[in-house]
């Protein structure tokens, strides 16, 4: 595409370079097993349609557009009714998981600063195995975060949260469930605690707020769905995305919370300007209706039946996955979950390989590196797409075991010419591009057989990752 046309362009060439442009993307023609979520043809088309008939709806004004009001009670109101919620709760339709949570986050803190402003150091309890999404939330809004330990089988510590409970914590955090590992955080317990301490109760269920409930409704055996919603004592907002398990294009999550004045402390108004008076209910101001109407059309179109009967879909491949991986003294299931999304480790075969293996035969999985508790894994996300290919995953996967080599160690050297850039004081000269050259990424594109930047990267300090990848970003978009 060229940058700035001097003029204009036609429209089928427009929408060629454009279909040009996606040719490598992931799709969801089943052999996805992260970021895809997808209902079938049927469900996307019409998605299509609603996004683009309520493109132009601009969320900035609803007394401009009472369109976006209407869109988004629906939407907040069929939310309330799955999170089974009291009289008095309220919600907001937000662009994504991270924008609830930032919101959910900052909700809190100015709720502590009218209510508790005896607090003047905000603290987070947030389990190991929370979202990355809420540090970011505590970077941007100055709250601390405490972290809370997990047991065994991933789920946030009671006995540790207690013990890290102080009087300036605003806010405790658990998952339902947590994405790497897919297993819902003692919610009861932490709802409990929260309230015994007079402080607040996030539950991220922005990746099972949609599968949950229906999972539950579907009453399928192998799988009883801890409580986690409304109905938990303690239990004061709730996030959930329909952009993921709603089936809903992206740019549509929901923050539900139990009571009107909650939802005020994330609005933001402002008069000390020399133009309009504006009251922002999320970060964006002028924004689009386009995801959030297509995700009420999914929802209509889908209906209860529909969101039950996919649950159902999703729980069965899950379970020709566990069984596989649970009979292969090879591999480690590192938890039962609680829905359709987990991670598996190898005993001693290098997982890494094992990953570049499946990708050769076109399936594309999520390796993820270790971190506290949790060992390198690959990780699944099961969805209704790739769902009818969990038997032929399953039987490459096997496959792909046949003579694998033992885990090898990245080279020292590498690693350690990596780390001292990692400590290099800012602003010292980085040669971005050859760094990114000498761990094998040419344009942008990782390479073809991965497992030796996934080695050193899985051996590489958190803060050594997160410079890299930061620098690596910033060259995908030099
Ligand atoms: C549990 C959980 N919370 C929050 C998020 C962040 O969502 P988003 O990527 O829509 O910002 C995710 C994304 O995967 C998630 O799984």
């Amino acid at each position: 595409m060229s940058a700035f046309p001097a003029k204009s362009q036609s429209r089928a060439s427009i929408l060629a370079a454009l279909a040009d442009a996606r040719a490598s993307d992931l799709t969801a023609d089943g052999r996805a097993f992260a970021f895809i979520y997808d209902a079938g043809q049927e469900t996307r088309d019409l998605a299509r349609e609603a996004y683009a008939a309520c493109m132009s709806i601009n969320g900035l004004d609803p007394t401009a557009y009472p369109s976006a009001r209407t869109l988004e009670r629906a939407l907040v109101s069929a939310c309330l009714e799955l999170m089974r919620s009291p009289e008095g709760a309220v919600g907001t339709a937000t662009a994504g998981g991270t924008e609830s949570v930032m919101l959910a986050v900052k909700a809190a803190r100015d709720h502590a600063r009218k209510t508790r402003p005896e607090v003047t150091r905000p603290k987070m309890l947030l389990p190991i195995t929370a979202h990355a999404c809420f540090h970011k939330a505590a970077h941007y809004l100055g709250v601390e975060v405490i972290t809370v330990e997990v047991d065994d089988t991933f789920r946030a510590k009671l006995g540790d949260a207690r013990a890290k409970m102080t009087s300036d914590v605003i806010l405790v955090v658990g998952s339902a469930p947590s994405y790497a590992h897919g297993v819902v955080d003692p919610i009861e317990g932490l709802a409990s605690l929260a309230k015994e301490h007079a402080t607040l109760m996030h539950v991220d269920a922005c990746v099972g707020g949609l599968v949950l409930p229906f999972l539950r409704d579907a009453q399928v055996s192998g799988v009883t769905v801890p409580a986690f919603d409304f109905t938990v004592d303690g239990v004061t907002s709730i996030s959930m995305d329909l952009h993921k398990y709603g089936f809903a294009p992206k740019g549509s999550s929901m923050l539900l919370m139990r009571d009107r004045a909650l939802r005020e402390a994330h609005y933001f108004a402002c008069a000390t300007w020399t133009g309009y008076t504006i009251v922002n209910s999320t970060t964006l101001g002028s924004k689009s209706l386009a995801a959030a109407g297509a995700a009420l059309a999914v929802m209509q179109h889908l209906g209860r039946e529909g969101y039950v009967q996919l649950a159902k879909t999703m729980w069965e491949a899950t379970s020709t996955l566990l069984r596989t991986i649970e009979s292969r003294p090879e591999l480690r299931l590192l938890a039962r979950p609680d829905m359709n999304l987990f991670a598996f480790t190898t005993r001693g075969g290098d997982l890494f390989e094992l990953a570049d293996r499946l990708t050769a035969r076109g399936w594309h999985v999520q390796p993820t590196y270790g971190f506290g508790p949790s060992p390198a894994h690959v990780h699944l996300t099961i969805d209704p797409s790739n769902a009818p290919h969990a038997q032929a995953f399953a039987s490459d996967l096997e496959a792909c075991l046949v003579d694998l080599p033992e885990g090898v160690a990245p080279p020292a050297e590498v690693l350690a010419m990596l780390e001292s850039v990692a400590s290099a004081p800012a602003g010292a000269g980085v040669d971005v591009g050859s760094l990114i050259a000498s761990l094998g990424i040419v344009d942008g594109q990782l390479p073809s057989r991965s497992a030796p930047l996934h080695r050193i990267l899985d051996a590489a300090s958190p803060a050594l990752r997160e410079k890299l990848v930061v620098l690596f970003v910033g060259g995908l978009f030099a």
